[in-house]
């Protein structure tokens, strides 16, 4: 407990542009400040300050509020913390009575870890230079790597003993909930139930937050073993995608110098570092993500990507560029000679050659594309056209038009091409992008209010409040559109195509199939309308399925990548590695069919949900409404599961019941007609209609044994 007076202290000395300033680089704006927004991906400056209200603000996603809240929605922290952490940053002693235990285990779960993780580093120091097997492993291989005592000392660099319980001693000791010590990855649990510390024999590197939390660490093996370096797992408090190795140390630089330098590794940021190049973050060997280029935006306008030289280190350089570029980020590139790493490299010069080497050799990054891209494809006219289209597709991010024309002017004189053709090709590419981009934030927006909408949808009758009694088929006809409106497009069963080749059949494509071999239809017209565009929008939902398998690869890369790095920390035997291998695969190819999946099964709902026609909206709206479960229709349902898990039985079966609707109401019908005839002595008439009556009773027969006791008919 904080007492009020301290309290109110706190809040009268935190200035709001001081407190945001630690997280973005503010820009003056009349009388208040803006910036890039810290709460989510912006490239345009939406969120607010005002140092004479003390309140800042995001116009975009409506976060913000006062230096407290502001910390606390930032770090994550409670009020209480948040406080302290203010009271910390403007040196206001606090006095605090110890926490109770109700109140310890209320603290919650990220305090506990960044709690943990804290400790840790600071233990893992104190083992480096105060321990005999700190100082002779791990202090002497860093100074024979030429990193300097500042920089161990900066970075707080530790070492973890070698023994595998030093943490583990010390942590049972202090009285750590081993659990989360686990959950942040500094500690695992053998096969046997023993836990071990995962760092063991390792120089550890702390990774810090902008605000120098440290959220996780990286250790370097130096016994030359399988992992050269370990990681610690996503947890509440590392959002691998959102942070950056060395961005606390760098954050000053980067807004004084306007530049941040992106290198591959943590040795890479430490020996730029140590040259006098400060301005430095690493993505610590994984592919650039928009939180990533968010955070750095943050803070300047221009990024260096520098990379060996070699053709690994140019494809690395290459991938994330345009990324960078349509984030509106200035961006260079510098490829160092001789596969030296930007380590290596300032080991073996003077930060003043270093210096003067950046200065000469860094390259417009769309002037460095250009020249990789034509490399060998002066005399092959595809290799030529292929280097267009990668130019194009680069010059396509830059939004700054006048900037565009010079690249486009210079551009056309390297590939040799006409103006022209490359101003047609940009303009094309952009508005397909725009296009592309206006359509997701519909279906966005229209996400969000059919949710809000959802729950006051109490009716499953569309088809009847709209035409009474004239579509008696509706009752049918509604379970199959409703499960092909939420279900779409996911894949159902497997099929042959005309040549024999074997395709995944979607939800559409298997009921268009039964409509067609049977010769039957939607009566309703809206639910025919609805069909209709379901089945136009399998086109455009390939191509985002497309998109959407490549927005995930980095994520499963990275998957595999720990993995790898966890199998290789375990010390197991050959086989043994060979089965966690299997597995791991295993794992990421149910992920990735997990996600892709998720991505199936809402796009439909997704898509007419957000439909330009009113009446489509509003019925698609109705049918989408899942409190309206159609699994109720059909008995036998276990709870667990999904009604997307059934779709396998509920589908066929609503198909079935349609059919067995359309037969009744033919044998009706017949019936009537059959009176009639009879009314009107036209037996020749009479003997048909019962022959073809027969024939349909025989049909709803068969058809309800096919369906078995299951079959329950749909109330009407
Ligand atoms: P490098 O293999 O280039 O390592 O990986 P490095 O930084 O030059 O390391 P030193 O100089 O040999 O000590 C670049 C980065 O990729 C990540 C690390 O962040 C590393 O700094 N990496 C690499 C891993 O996470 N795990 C690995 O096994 C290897
Ligand atoms: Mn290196």
């Amino acid at each position: 407990m904080i007492d009020r007076a301290t309290q109110e202290r706190i809040k009268a000395a935190a200035d709001i542009v001081e407190v945001v300033q630690d997280y973005v680089q503010l820009t003056r704006r009349g009388r208040n400040y803006m910036g890039l927004c810290p709460f989510h991906n912006e490239r345009t400056p939406s969120f607010s300050v005002s140092r004479e209200r003390n309140f800042c603000y995001c116009f975009s996603c409506h976060k913000g509020g006062s230096p407290v809240n502001f910390i606390m929605e930032k770090e994550g922290l409670s009020y209480h913390d948040a406080l302290l952490h203010l009271a910390k940053k403007y040196g206001i002693p606090v006095e605090e009575r110890e926490l109770t235990d109700e109140e310890k285990l209320r603290q919650n779960e990220a305090d506990s870890m960044y709690a943990a993780n804290e400790w840790a580093m600071k233990l893992m120091e104190n083992w480096l230079h105060n321990t005999d097997e700190g100082r002779d492993i791990g202090l002497s291989y860093l100074y024979g790597r030429g990193v300097t005592q500042e920089a161990v000392v900066q970075f707080r660099l530790g070492y973890m003993p070698d023994s595998g319980r030093a943490l583990l001693t010390e942590a049972k000791k202090a009285g750590f909930d081993l659990g989360i010590l686990e959950k942040i990855g500094l500690l695992g649990q053998s096969s046997t139930g023993e836990w071990y510390d995962k760092f063991r024999g390792r120089v550890i590197f702390p990774i810090q937050n902008t605000s120098g939390k440290v959220i996780g660490f990286g250790g370097r093996d130096l016994k030359g073993g399988k992992a050269k370096y370990i990681n610690s797992p996503a947890s509440p408090i590392y959002n691998k995608s959102q942070e950056l190795y060395g961005i606390y140390q760098a954050k000053n630089a980067i807004s004084r110098e306007k530049r941040c330098f992106l290198v591959e590794g943590y040795m890479d940021v430490i020996g730029m570092w140590q040259a006098g190049m400060r301005n430095v973050v690493a993505s610590s060997g994984t592919a650039l993500t928009d939180g990533q280029i968010a955070l750095i935006h943050r803070f300047c306008g221009a990024v260096t990507l520098i990379y060996d030289g070699d053709s690994a280190g140019i494809h690395a350089a290459l991938r994330g560029t345009d990324m960078l570029l349509s984030h509106q980020l200035d961006v260079g590139v510098l490829l160092l000679p001789d596969n030296d790493d930007p380590d290596s490299f300032a080991r073996k010069h003077t930060a003043e050659e270093f210096k003067a080497f950046v200065e000469k050799n860094e390259t417009d990054v769309i002037r460095f594309k250009t020249r990789v891209s034509l490399e060998g494809a002066a005399d092959d006219p595809r290799k030529r056209t292929e280097a267009i289209h990668t130019v194009v597709e680069s010059l396509a991010c830059v939004a700054d038009e006048a900037r565009r024309y010079v690249y486009i002017q210079e551009c056309s004189t390297a590939l040799n091409v006409p103006e022209r053709l490359l101003v047609t090709q940009v303009a094309a590419r952009i508005r397909e992008k725009t296009e592309h981009y206006k359509k997701e934030r519909a279906r966005k927006e229209a996400g969000v209010s059919k949710q809000e909408e959802k729950p006051v949808v109490t009716t499953l009758n569309i088809a009847q409040d709209n035409t009474p009694k004239s579509y008696p088929l509706a009752p049918y006809e509604q379970p199959v559109i409703t499960l092909c409106a939420r279900y779409g497009m996911m894949d159902f069963c497997d099929a042959v195509d005309a040549d024999g080749n074997e395709m995944m059949m979607s939800v559409v494509d298997y009921v268009r199939g039964e409509m067609e071999t049977d010769g039957f239809e939607f009566t309703v017209p809206v639910f025919k309308q609805l069909f209709d565009i379901l089945v136009n929008l399998q086109t455009s939902f390939a191509a985002d399925l497309r998109l959407k398998e490549e927005e995930i690869a980095p994520a499963l890369e990275q998957m595999r990548r720990e993995g790898v790095e966890e199998i290789g920390s375990k010390a197991l035997g050959m086989s043994a590695i060979q089965k966690a291998e299997a597995e791991l695969e295993a794992k990421i190819d149910e992920e990735r069919r997990r996600e892709l999946r998720a991505f199936s099964e809402n796009y439909a709902d997704r898509f007419l949900a957000s439909h330009e026609d009113d009446v489509v909206r509003a019925v698609a709206s109705k049918l989408l409404c899942r409190t309206h479960s159609l699994s109720r229709i059909y008995e036998r349902h276990s709870p667990a599961e999904t009604e997307a898990d059934k779709l396998p039985e509920l589908l066929p079966q609503a198909i079935l019941v349609w059919k067995q609707g359309i037969l009744d109401v033919n044998i009706t019908q017949t019936k009537a007609q059959i009176r009639e005839a009879s009314l009107r002595n036209d037996w020749g008439a009479v003997t048909q209609l019962q022959a073809s009556l027969i024939e349909m009773m025989e049909t709803r027969s068969l058809l309800a044994s096919a369906a078995g006791e299951r079959v329950v008919a749909p109330k009407r």
